[in-house]
């Protein structure tokens, strides 16, 4: 990233050719990432297959990537499946965990015999309808939450209760009168939030549930743990630490504003006290990718033996879905400084071109220093906000005020870092009829990047509007 960023003219040549924003996506990273998850389950001995979780990022290259991996995917909707079997993902290497199944997707996984993950009774029957109407037989595994863990129940809308889906596998999930065309191989969970003891809690149950399901004659091949394992965004704690102290400070008008209009990302001054937590994405985890995965298997769940020990010789295949764990360091967002001006408050804002929607986070803000790309000019220290194309007010880019070495200039760069993992596309829209900003990928590691190298996604599915710009240039 750091290199692209000092190679001024070679951006200028992208921006040319593809517009802002770009996405750049640099697959050699997701090789690592994988590797990294393989080398904790080798170590445990596990037999194991990684699913990387598509609904992450939208960009078809990536799932190439994993195919060549010889890694699974797992696919939200019919759009994520269709995709998967187009980039030569193994049907035998796929699962379907979309929340919402509809007739079309599951017809499509079962011309394919695509592994499904049944959620409810309605999902259930579906499939076996359209099973039995194509005479086949299709692999199946259920999804389980309400899991207990320090004595807690877990609560989930997704699933079947733990308390109740060994009678739904074995007897009620074949509901014309016995005739199955489905077939169980497998359980599966994803749990919300980041706790490693919870997930090996969840496990440790499956693994019981399992066991359970053999003595009615059912053989458990594989469980699924899901995702959700936690990226490490930042270099030193003190980053974090400091960064939370200063905005309870900003909040409660000690300091001057850090966040556009004091904006408290979850801190709330009431009646002059401060209230609420920060509402953001934790970026710094000594517990994330490899750690994060080591300390499940090496979980305890009450007088249990570790999870890695309960599976030993089991012939149970352990399974994962990481989204955002695998592409770590895989993406980054350019974007061309537009303009720079004073607000009536006296603080810069700097309009970029690309808007919101473009890095957008689930929590109340994307919290990484962008990198600069900015023309030499005498050092004079400078914060500005980036702002966005929308005819919104609350299109500030970032909500943090960033600290600069002198104000940007007019086509300088700014590139957002990390940003692959939902960050670019989740909550991506075309609204005022923008384009979807263009995503390219860098295929193999070199010392220098060239313009060729930067390879553009073409895809069936691209919903593109013509290209205006050049239509306009004409
Ligand atoms: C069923 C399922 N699997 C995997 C994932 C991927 O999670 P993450 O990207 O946090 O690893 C998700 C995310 O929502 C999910 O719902």
């Amino acid at each position: 990233m750091s290199d692209l960023m000092a190679n001024k003219p070679l951006l200028d040549t992208l921006f040319q050719a593809h517009g802002s924003p770009l996405n750049i996506h640099y697959l050699p990273a997701m090789d690592e990432n994988i590797h990294t998850f393989r080398k904790v389950f080798e170590k445990h001995g596990l037999p194991h297959q990684l699913y990387y979780a598509r609904k992450a990022n939208k960009t078809q290259s990536v799932v190439e990537r994993a195919a060549q991996n010889g890694i699974g995917v797992d696919t939200a909707s019919y759009r994520e499946l269709k995709q998967a079997l187009e980039a030569g993902v193994s049907p035998e290497l796929l699962v379907v965990t979309a929340a919402i199944k509809t007739a079309q997707l599951l017809e499509l996984a079962v011309e394919h015999n695509v592994l499904v993950i049944i959620d409810n009774p309605d999902e259930c029957e579906l499939l076996n309808s359209i099973a039995k109407k194509h005479k086949k037989h299709i692999r199946i595994g259920f999804r389980v939450s309400g899991f207990y863990a320090e004595d807690k129940k877990l609560y989930s809308r997704f699933g079947f209760d733990i308390n109740a889906v060994a009678p739904f596998i074995t007897t009620g999930c074949f509901p014309d009168g016995g005739e199955s065309h489905l077939v169980y191989k497998g359980l599966h969970f994803h749990l919300d939030g980041y706790s490693t003891t919870e997930r090996g809690a969840a496990l440790t149950q499956c693994i019981v549930l399992a066991k359970r399901l053999e003595t009615q004659g059912l053989k458990t091949e594989f469980i699924d743990i899901g995702g959700g394992v936690l990226v490490n965004y930042l270099q030193h704690k003190d980053e974090w630490n400091n960064f939370q102290q200063e905005l309870k400070k900003a909040v409660q008008g000690k300091c001057d504003e850090i966040t556009f209009n004091n904006d408290g990302l979850g801190f709330q001054l009431i009646d002059g006290n401060l209230h609420g937590t920060l509402d953001a994405y934790p970026y710094y985890n000594e517990e994330n990718g490899a750690t994060f995965l080591e300390n499940i298997l090496n979980y305890r769940y009450k007088n249990y033996p570790s999870v890695s020990e309960l599976l030993q010789g089991k012939d149970i295949e352990l399974r994962m879905e990481p989204g955002r764990s695998l592409l770590n360091q895989v993406g980054m967002t350019l974007a061309r400084v537009v303009f720079r001006k004073k607000d009536a408050r006296g603080r810069w804002l700097v309009g970029l071109e690309m808007n919101m929607s473009q890095l957008k986070s689930s929590s109340a803000d994307f919290l990484l220093d962008p990198l600069t790309a900015l023309e030499p000019a005498e050092a004079a220290p400078t914060e500005v906000y980036f702002t966005g194309a929308y005819c919104l007010e609350q299109d500030i880019l970032l909500k943090r005020k960033i600290a600069l070495p002198h104000l940007p200039q007019v086509a300088d760069v700014i590139g957002f870092v990390n940003t692959a993992g939902y960050l670019m596309h989740f909550y991506e829209t075309q609204a005022h009829l923008f384009e979807l900003s263009t995503n390219l990928s860098l295929k193999s590691a070199k010392e220098q990047y060239v313009f060729e190298d930067f390879k553009e996604e073409c895809s069936e599915f691209d919903i593109r509007l013509p290209d205006l710009r050049r239509m306009t240039n004409s």
